[in-house]
């Protein structure tokens, strides 16, 4: 009888040794792995290319220029060589491309130093070096970027951060997703452009590095919660881009690639890149719809 009593305990113990161990391999199959899901969360909240529409090529696919070092000094990669501080003689397109306005024509100037100019031009013909480096850089709050620590120039920022909050205050959520760029940054968004979409294309919609205005810290793209952080030419339909459209002279910005102008900038139209100029230049660059390029040739 004892002896039954004690198989019966012995038994008892094992079932409930076994609904132990199957019930805890449950929980941990049930809590997300650590790591990956992190990653899987900033994607979803912006950061990663599956938000991105086709068309765009000025979305990073990593955090901002500031976050390497090396940056500072220009080196883009391994294929490059050290950047030089003077203006580099063989800046320009490689052999055989289109040297037309759509293609990439030969650089007139190479601007090695920030001298301060709010209307400084960087486009297809007026390019900086390797090494050029935009003067007072402020690193973006995290608060107001898809991605971490990005840089642009305090002016810049201080305006940026009006407009921000003037929009919040109507209801608009705007993020930057890109701020002021190094040339293997560039290097690195313009050759994924041509792989992506072709040389031609890639050609009016992301710049040669070197020949990019987000070198200039002045230039930043903003996207909004309405577009899903990704950047889209429909931006100005949906009501946060297009109050963008209207307002951002008042904070100094400029559309700096507006629609129908592919023949002066050099660029499709780019509702979501803004440049700093300074509220008076803005202010009449956006009022008699001209280009920056229109605007310092008048003045
Ligand atoms: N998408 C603009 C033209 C740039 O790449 O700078
Ligand atoms: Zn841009």
């Amino acid at each position: 009888m004892r002896k039954k009593a004690y198989m019966i305990c012995f038994i008892l113990i094992l079932i409930v040794c076994a609904a132990l161990v199957i019930g805890g391999c449950g929980v941990r199959q049930a809590m997300p792995p650590s790591g990956d899901d992190k990653n899987d969360a900033v994607e979803a909240s912006g950061g990663g290319e599956n938000v991105v529409d086709a068309q765009d090529t000025d979305q990073e696919k990593k955090p901002a220029d500031s976050e390497k070092p090396s940056d500072s000094s220009g080196s883009a990669g391994t294929d490059e060589k050290p950047a030089a501080s003077a203006p580099d003689k063989n800046e320009g397109p490689s052999k055989g491309s289109d040297r037309s306005i759509l293609g990439i024509p030969d650089a007139i100037d190479i601007r090695a130093e920030d001298d301060g100019n709010l209307l400084v031009i960087v486009n297809k013909y007026h390019a900086v070096s390797k090494d050029y480096k935009p003067k007072n850089l402020v690193t973006i709050d995290n608060r107001y970027g898809t991605w971490e620590n990005m840089e642009m120039k305090d002016e810049a920022y201080k305006a940026y951060k009006k407009m921000y909050k003037d929009a919040a205050d109507l209801g608009y959520n705007l993020k930057l997703c890109s701020a002021m760029r190094s040339y293997s940054t560039q290097k690195t968004l313009y050759e994924n452009a041509v792989k992506n979409q072709g040389r031609k294309t890639a050609n009016i919609r992301s710049a040669y590095p070197g020949r990019s205005e987000h070198h200039t810290g002045l230039a930043i793209d903003v996207t909004s919660a309405s577009m899903g952080w990704g950047l889209r030419q429909d931006f100005a339909d949906y009501p946060d881009g297009q109050w963008i459209d209207d307002h951002c002279h008042e904070y100094g910005f400029i559309i700096r690639y507006p629609k129908g102008k592919t023949d002066i900038t050099g660029y499709d139209y780019e509702p979501w890149h803004l440049r700093y100029v300074g509220v008076d230049a803005a202010t009449y660059i956006m009022e008699n719809h001209l280009t920056l390029e229109e605007y310092v040739e008048q003045i």
